[in-house]
């Protein structure tokens, strides 16, 4: 069975109500009978405003930036999985390496998230990578790996369709924002590792899309595409121009 794609625009802290629905808007064409599933992940206040041009009144996915791993109750701040799916989001994004190292957020606790959003029905796009030290010592792959398995602890025994509802986003942290971006041989080297690892976790996990993201371009979506193991894009600069996005979309197509 071939593999779920996704290309993902992670708007981040950027755009007020107005200009997000603007830009939800622009990206419906992008979603538009694409060669992948489109999605655009933008703040929490922005959802409302943009679900109105999403999922199922057009082909564009909404997701959330996070999301607690709580259902409800006294968490002051948190917005739990039902309150997303309330305003029209399909999941949500967790684990991103700048709530990671900004926010010092773990592993345990990204695993509970992913297990709150999968239990709700929900789709969890759930991301791990080294930071640059890291790869500079070549001690990536086990870095990676040992976070993908604390990040996914318990999400398979709560997953209803893990396969639709589980993406893997790899994103070195170094190729983050920085214009630097992964080789699509690199990318793909630590794609399959991580391919591999999924697989001799569960073989339904294996048939997860495994996408890529950091500093992806219209330049280089193509070549990162054409690799085996990827399936699809984590956008974060780049989604943000609807032009820009549109063309990363359309490089899925080859
Ligand atoms: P970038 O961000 O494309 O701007 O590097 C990717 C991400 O953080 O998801």
């Amino acid at each position: 069975m071939a593999r779920p794609t996704h290309v993902i625009g992670n708007w981040k802290q950027h755009l007020l109500t107005e200009p997000a629905q603007a830009l939800a808007q622009a990206c419906v064409h992008a979603a538009t009978h694409a060669p992948v599933e489109v999605a655009i992940a933008p703040t929490l206040v922005a959802l409302p405003r943009c679900a109105p041009h999403c999922h199922p009144h057009s082909q564009l996915g909404l997701l959330a930036q996070d999301c607690a791993a709580q259902e409800q109750g006294a968490f002051t701040g948190e917005v739990g999985p039902a309150m997303l799916a309330d305003v029209g989001a399909l999941g949500a994004i967790v684990g991103h390496s700048e709530r990671r190292s900004l926010l010092g957020e773990g592993d345990a606790l990204v695993a509970a998230k992913t297990c709150a959003l999968l239990s709700a029905g929900l789709r969890a796009v759930v991301c791990v990578g080294e930071p640059l030290d890291v790869r500079e010592q070549g001690d990536h792959g086990r870095v990676v790996e040992a976070q993908l398995r604390a990040s996914l602890n318990g999400a398979l025994s709560v997953a209803r369709d893990v396969r639709w509802q589980l993406v893997v986003a790899y994103e070195p942290v170094w190729a983050i924002g920085t214009g630097k971006t992964a080789s699509p041989h690199d990318a793909q080297a630590m794609h399959a590792h991580l391919r591999s690892v999924l697989t001799n976790l569960a073989p339904e996990l294996g048939g997860c899309a495994l996408i890529y993201g950091g500093s992806v371009k219209p330049e280089n979506a193509a070549a990162l595409w054409e690799q085996p193991d990827i399936d699809g894009f984590l956008v974060g600069g780049a989604s943000l121009d609807p032009a820009a996005f549109l063309a990363i979309v359309q490089a899925c197509a080859a």
